[in-house]
């Protein structure tokens, strides 16, 4: 074997230097500031869950591992999401990647929030289109693109809620922008699928017109693994016929298909989503620092600390306490821009809160 390139190593040498060398630690016992597990469901147990066999379909979905099971689910997803159609993915990471890579022609322009997730980046670097980023949440900055390629095929590309600094896209106006200009627009809604109400954000919000595509993730507030992307028949014909990462990989397995059937189309979720708002609103009411740049009802509070080190600093204290916070450093943001997440629960207790907001 080659020796590993010296190049490769002082990269990480490096990374070791700045203090943000990624390391892998098996989640211990404490309080949970720092999952997206938002409304606890990963550890509501389903009837899917207590099965022995995972029954996997041993195939790709173009090959044999489409069952009734697949189809149905995606049909129940579209019906909840409001779109004519659904397509499951093994991940977001996976539906962002194919969902992009697939309709990035080389003459298409993609405009998005520079704030936006890295499995959209990546599934935009595997297109062949353009891409330009605007300014976090600058209608202003996103039109000033609008109008440079005008005439050219375009999608706004955004979050419903941006997991860094917690905060909400302003998806009427997006939607209205993209309406007066003539493009189309996308909006992923990993961080608010589950949390309101039974469908997703848009729904939530009654958003006119919809968005061509939504990405809804299944790891997050649902508690399980998996996304759908939801949009038009022919769009997911589309995607059935040229989205790469929806093509070569095996199907989810019957279990996870039924572990999701009963997580996102029949839990009533409203109770623990009221509960997750009471916590947020309690934090918020007791925490009266500067730094918080947060909206109201995000479950995800972040703090802006602007120092890689105190910010490292300060989840390390948590940790000793053993209260888990995430400091969130470079290159996940830039330098200068490192702060502290705070991911709320439904179960978080008061005792909880009132111990973390010690802490901070
Ligand atoms: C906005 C957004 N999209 C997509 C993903 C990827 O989803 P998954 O964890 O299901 O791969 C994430 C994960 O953090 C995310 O925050």
């Amino acid at each position: 074997m080659t020796s590993f390139p010296t190049r490769l190593i002082k990269k990480l040498e490096e990374r070791s230097e700045a203090g943000n060398l990624r390391k892998l630690a098996v989640r211990d016992e404490g309080i949970d500031f720092y999952s997206n597990d938002y409304l606890g469901l990963s550890s509501y147990e389903t009837t899917a869950q207590t099965s022995a066999y995972s029954f996997s379909p041993g195939s790709s979905r173009l090959i044999a591992g489409t069952t009734n099971e697949h189809l149905s689910l995606e049909r129940k997803f579209a019906q909840q999401f409001t779109h004519e159609a659904a397509l499951l993915f093994i991940s977001g990471y996976s539906a962002n990647c194919g969902l992009f890579s697939a309709i990035g022609l080389k003459d298409t322009v993609f405009v998005y929030d520079e704030f936006i997730h890295a499995s959209i980046k990546d599934g935009l670097r595997l297109s062949f289109s353009k891409s330009f980023s605007f300014k976090h949440n600058d209608l202003g900055d996103a039109e000033r693109l609008l109008k440079k390629f005008k005439g050219q095929h375009v999608f706004i590309v955004v979050e419903s809620l941006y997991s860094m600094h917690g905060d909400f896209a302003p998806l009427k106006e997006i939607a209205r922008l993209a309406q007066e200009y003539g493009v189309d627009w996308i909006v992923d809604e990993a961080h608010t699928g589950g949390l309101f109400g039974k469908g997703g954000y848009c729904d939530y919000l009654s958003i006119e017109p919809l968005p061509i595509a939504r990405i809804v993730t299944f790891g997050k507030a649902y508690g399980s693994s998996g996304a759908c992307v939801l949009s038009s028949q022919l769009v997911i014909d589309y995607l059935i016929n040229f989205s790469r990462p929806f093509i070569y990989t095996t199907a989810l397995s019957l279990n996870h298909v039924k572990e999701l059937e009963e997580k996102v189309i029949h839990s009533d979720l409203s109770q623990r989503q009221q509960q997750l708002q009471e916590n947020i609103s309690y934090f918020r009411a007791q925490f009266k620092q500067n730094g918080m740049i947060s909206a109201p009802t995000s479950p995800i509070q972040t703090l802006h600390i602007g120092d890689a080190l105190a910010a490292k600093l300060s989840e390390q204290e948590c940790e000793k306490n053993g209260i888990h916070i995430k400091a969130i450093l470079a290159p996940t943001v830039p330098k200068g821009a490192e702060s502290l997440r705070i991911s709320m629960h439904s179960f978080n207790t008061r005792k909880e809160i009132d111990q973390l907001l010690q802490f901070l």
